[in-house]
């Protein structure tokens, strides 16, 4: 190719990096983009994008491994890329495993095998380091001084997009912990094991709104309004709420306003996730056949939200173990709650719950392995969120 057609190559490649990723406000999604683009752009086998955790000092990136994404985490300092975040320099090396600075870590981890490797640092407007971008293994031969000028370029365009995206991702996760740590309180008095139920559960309601349509973003805010179903229980009198027994009919009565009172919490919220916990709370005990409370509102009249959380609720309970109860196996739960369809449930979701069987129960295996390794908090809402869970709830 000429010189001259390489350049306009090039600068049409340019154009294109700067539409994708200016189209993208999602720091998961944007990484990707980024990576894929700029692989392409330089020739390059692969492209990772590491971040820096500045509360930690490592830096982080997401990698696929067994067709499951991971987050590796590198101490600043380590390996290639941990060298350019600490030293702000670039490092153009022909074979990384010759050089000491290269660390195994991630080839172990991908199985893949690097060769040559140009890493530069991703500097944000005040010149901060916010990351490291790395290419790996270039099509023909070594990466050139002009790969790296290049490199420079889209690192520069990237900045200020990821920097963006990352001050919304931080402004989302401060906004789901305050949720979180809302709905514990509420269930705080009569559960002990309401983190795990909460967790389950939402992750649970996530899946069937996905199932039942409702596309990526609203299932997620489904996910995150869901653990506060119950926000309401912190108005109801512990000789109520803790009785051992059986209630009489007016403690029932007043049992059942906890759906009123989280509404009335969280009523008129400016937050689009607040106002969806209050849909959820004041309807999540109506039953399909208009049975339920406290407005005993009939099929399509409770909102989707509601009958998708009530379905999550009770099948997370189910196959829970409780002190009055043991765990039912999964099967059970389900041929239980399709026998309450179209009385208790939604149909079409009863439904999805039993289409989706096999990603409920990897959800369900998930979250049950991370409390039996003590890591309950650290359980995946997405990749994102794993860290802010670490940071913000286990300190
Ligand atoms: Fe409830
Ligand atoms: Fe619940």
């Amino acid at each position: 190719m000429g010189r001259r057609q390489d350049l306009e190559k090039r600068q049409a490649l340019l154009a294109q990096f700067g539409r994708l990723i200016a189209a993208e406000k999602r720091l998961d999604n944007l990484l990707s983009i980024i990576a894929g683009e700029v692989r392409k752009i330089l020739s390059a086998d692969r492209c990772t994008v590491y971040l820096l955790d500045n509360y930690k000092g490592e830096l982080w990136t997401k990698v696929a491994s067994g067709g499951e994404d991971q987050i590796l985490r590198l101490p600043l300092g380590r390996g290639v890329a941990g060298f350019v975040a600490k030293t702000g320099s670039a490092v153009n090396l022909r074979d990384g495993y010759r050089d000491s600075r290269f660390s195994y870590e991630l080839d172990e981890l991908t199985g893949y095998k690097t060769k040559s490797v140009l890493a530069i640092p991703l500097k944000g407007a005040e010149g901060r380091v916010l990351g490291v971008f790395e290419v790996l293994n270039k099509t023909k031969g070594a990466f050139t001084e002009e790969d790296e000028g290049l490199l420079r370029i889209l690192a520069t365009m990237a900045a200020s997009f990821i920097e963006n995206a990352t001050l919304y991702d931080e402004l989302r996760r401060s906004h789901l912990e305050t949720i979180y740590r809302m709905a514990l309180v509420a269930e705080f008095r009569d559960q002990k094991d309401t983190a795990r139920h909460l967790r389950r559960m939402s992750r649970f309601a996530e899946i069937l709104a996905r199932g039942s349509g409702l596309g990526r973003d609203r299932a997620e805010d489904i996910r995150y309004a869901a653990p506060l179903h119950d926000v309401g229980k912190v108005a109801i009198p512990d000789s109520i709420l803790l009785k051992p027994g059986a209630l009489t009919p007016q403690e029932y009565e007043e049992m059942k306003k906890h759906t009123i009172y989280g509404s009335q919490m969280l009523a008129n919220a400016e937050s689009r996730l607040l106002r969806l916990a209050a849909s959820i709370a004041v309807a999540h005990h109506e039953r399909y056949d208009g049975t339920g409370y406290p407005y005993g509102l009939k099929g399509e009249k409770i909102p989707i939200e509601a009958r998708i959380v009530s379905v999550a609720d009770v099948f997370d309970a189910l196959v829970s173990k409780r002190v009055y109860k043991g765990a039912w196996d999964i099967d059970e739960a389900m041929k239980y709650l399709s026998s309450q369809a179209d009385k208790l449930f939604d149909p079409r979701v009863v439904d999805v719950l039993e289409s989706r069987k096999n990603e409920l129960v990897e959800a369900l295996e998930e979250e049950n392995r991370l409390l039996a390794q003590g890591e309950a908090f650290e359980a995946r809402i997405h990749e994102t969120e794993a860290q802010f869970l670490k940071h913000h709830l286990k300190t």
